[in-house]
This record gives structure tokens, C-alpha cells and sequence, in this order.
């Protein structure tokens, strides 16, 4: 199912989510209100919002609360973005230009604390100091797997429970939380919360796997961002390890990511992707990721039976399948 089609059912809230998310990154200052409302504009699949929204139908759905919640991720998120774009050198993003390339970086990093100070204003608007916690300890761990992530640049010799702990830490958590903290501010029960946040965790996971099978084996078009990103900066991802057990390719496939750490040659990096596409790597990577989904969708079973299951269960399925 399309993601458009399962957010159709809550355009009203979603559309009043996206105003309030322009009303807050607006600024007096040119340079900040244009770099910012310039990645806002891009547009974005806005999955953490959504998930806010659909996790709070799980409890009293007051929009006025979730909003705050909502709005606070998806700045979060927004702000991450624009600094990961500068660590990555990344020049496109959301199929436009990132503001490191349309600006420079010390204006993508200023644009990312400022996006990131937006997001404080409206995290104050939260009352309950539990929400400001849990906020706080998923950006430390969202830093931590960052810095581990550079630690283990072009690091060949990975465990696959390594990566699983660095994509836990800079994405699922974030996914997860939000899903935890809209039934939270829903005042939606322990139990419902519980189930949640372990939907929104495995659906994490997932995300970052499918982000790193396409960053091997989208195309530009699809995933609004060059594919081969992820092994130009050294970033050893899952399809990677994996085609790394196999004997027959390991080899070559050391001899490229030496010569891409030296000398980023794009004729190199293609060659390399043509590698892992012919691997397991892609096909063993998509079946780990559709564990994930398994589990995810499991916990739905402790959920009551509302309409939003269906839904929260589709967006499951969308990320297994996403091609953007
Ligand atoms: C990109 O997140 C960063 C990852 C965690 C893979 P999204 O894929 O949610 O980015 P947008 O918001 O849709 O652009
Ligand atoms: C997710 O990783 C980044 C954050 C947690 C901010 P990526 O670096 O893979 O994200 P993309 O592929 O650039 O969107
Ligand atoms: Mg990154
Ligand atoms: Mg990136
Ligand atoms: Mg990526």
C-alpha cells in the first residue's frame, strides 16, 4: 500500500501538523528562515510525526497535545539531517539540494541548532518531565551510534551485531519513541505504550535496513539522493558484511573499499555496488529486515482493535517494500 493513500486518512491532522511545522522553523533572520523552510519544502516521508499521531488514537487523542510531540520529532529529525548531510558530504537530499551544497557547511551546522532550538521552544510546551527524558536519552544514543558509525569507517572486519547496535541507536530509537511517546501523551496504558515503542523499535530497524539495501540498489530518482553514499564514506552497512562471508567476493571486494578509502573513484564505487547487487548480501539483508517487520507487526496483537492497527500495520509493510 502507498504511504500517501494510508496518510489520506488523516490529511486534516497531518495537513495541521505541516503548518505548524513551517510556523516553527520561521525566522526573523533571511538566511535561517530560507535554509530551513528550503529542506521543509523538500518534503520528506514525515514517518515520525505520523507515527506520533496514530500511536495517540491508542489513548485520548487530543491533537492540541500530540501536536507538540509531533512537531518536536520531526524538528529533531530535521535538524539531524542537515548536520548528517555535512558528515556525509552528501550534496542531495528529499531529491533537492542539501543545504551543505546549496549554502556551505557552517550554514548547514548553525541551520541544524537552530532547527534544533526550535524544536526545544516547543518540547517546553510539554509538561510531563518523563517526555523530556525519554527525548533526551534517544538524541545521546542517536550521537553515540554517529560517533560509533565514524569510528568504524571502512572497518571490514564488522559483526552484524555491531551494526545492529549502531542503526538501533541513529534510527530506531528515534521511531520508536515517537510511537512511545504519542500513546504517552495520550495517556495511553503502560502496556499499550509498551507495545508500541516495540513497534516502533523493530520498524526502526527496518527503516535503516531498507535506507541501506537502496542507498546500494535505488536510483537517484527513487531515493532523492545518489546511491553509493553510504560505502564513499566508508560506512560498512549490512548488505555489505554480508557479502563479505562469502569467500568468492571477499577478495575482490576488500581490494575496492582500499581503493575507494584512497582515491573515491566513481567507477570504483559502481563496480563495487555491481558486487553486492549479485551478492546475498541485498536478498539476505531484505530477509533480516522482514524479521523485523514480523515482529513489529506481533506486537500490534497486545493493541485493541481500533482502525489504527490497520493502518500502523500498512506503514509496517510500506517500509519493507519502500522504495524511497
Ligand atoms: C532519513 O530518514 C534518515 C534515516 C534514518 C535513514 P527518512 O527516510 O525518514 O527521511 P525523510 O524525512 O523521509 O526525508
Ligand atoms: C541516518 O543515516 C542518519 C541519521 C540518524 C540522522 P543515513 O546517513 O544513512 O541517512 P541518509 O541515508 O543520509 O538519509
Ligand atoms: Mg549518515
Ligand atoms: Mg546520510
Ligand atoms: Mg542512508
Amino acid at each position: 500500500m502507498k504511504l500517501l493513500d494510508i496518510y489520506a486518512r488523516y490529511k486534516k491532522d497531518i495537513q495541521y501538523i505541516e503548518s505548524e511545522l513551517e510556523k516553527n522553523v520561521h525566522s526573523d533572520h533571511d538566511i535561517l528562515k530560507e535554509t530551513s523552510i528550503h529542506l521543509l519544502k523538500a518534503g520528506g516521508k514525515r514517518i515520525r510525526p505520523v507515527f506520533v499521531l496514530l500511536s495517540g488514537k491508542f489513548g485520548n487523542y487530543h491533537l492540541e497535545n500530540l501536536k507538540n510531540v509531533a512537531v518536536a520529532l520531526e524538528l529533531i529529525h530535521m535538524a539531524t539531517l542537515v548536520h548528517d548531510d555535512v558528515i556525509d558530504n552528501a550534496v542531495t537530499r528529499r531529491g533537492e539540494q542539501t543545504v551543505m551544497a546549496k549554502w556551505d557547511n557552517k550554514i548547514a551546522m548553525y541551520t541544524g541548532d537552530y532547527i534544533f532550538a526550535r524544536a526545544l521552544a516547543v518540547v517546553t510546551q510539554l509538561k510531563d518531565p518523563e517526555i523530556h527524558q525519554i527525548l533526551s536519552k534517544s538524541i545521546v544514543q542517536m550521537c553515540i551510534g554517529e560517533m560509533e558509525q565514524i569510528r568504524d569507517f571502512f572497518n571490514t572486519d564488522q559483526s552484524i551485531r555491531n551494526y545492529l547496535l549502531r542503526i538501533r541507536r541513529k534510527t530506531a530509537l528515534l521511531i520508536a519513541i515517537s510511537c512511545q511517546l504519542g500513546a504517552l501523551a495520550a495517556n495511553a496504558s503502560r502496556e499499550e505504550v509498551r507495545a508500541l515503542y516495540s513497534f516502533g523499535y523493530n520498524v526502526g530497524m527496518a527503516f535503516q535496513i531498507t535506507d541501506d539495501v537502496l542507498d546500494l540498489c535505488g536510483t537517484e530518482k527513487q531515493i532523492g539522493k545518489p546511491p553509493g553514499s553510504d560505502i564513499k564514506q566508508g560506512n560498512i552497512t549490512i548488505p555489505m558484511i554480508y557479502a563479505l562471508q562469502e569467500s568468492d567476493l571477499k577478495e575482490s571486494l576488500l581490494f575496492l573499499i582500499n581503493k575507494i578509502k584512497q582515491n573515491e573513484d566513481q567507477s570504483d564505487v559502481n563496480q563495487f555496488i555491481q558486487l553486492i547487487r549479485n551478492s546475498a548480501g541485498i536478498e539476505k539483508a531484505e530477509a533480516l529486515a522482514n524479521q523485523y517487520i514480523h515482529k513489529a507487526i506481533h506486537q500490534l496483537d497486545q493493541l485493541p482493535d481500533i482502525k489504527t492497527k490497520k493502518h500502523l500495520h500498512d506503514i509496517a509493510n510500506f517500509v519493507l517494500s519502500r522504495k524511497y
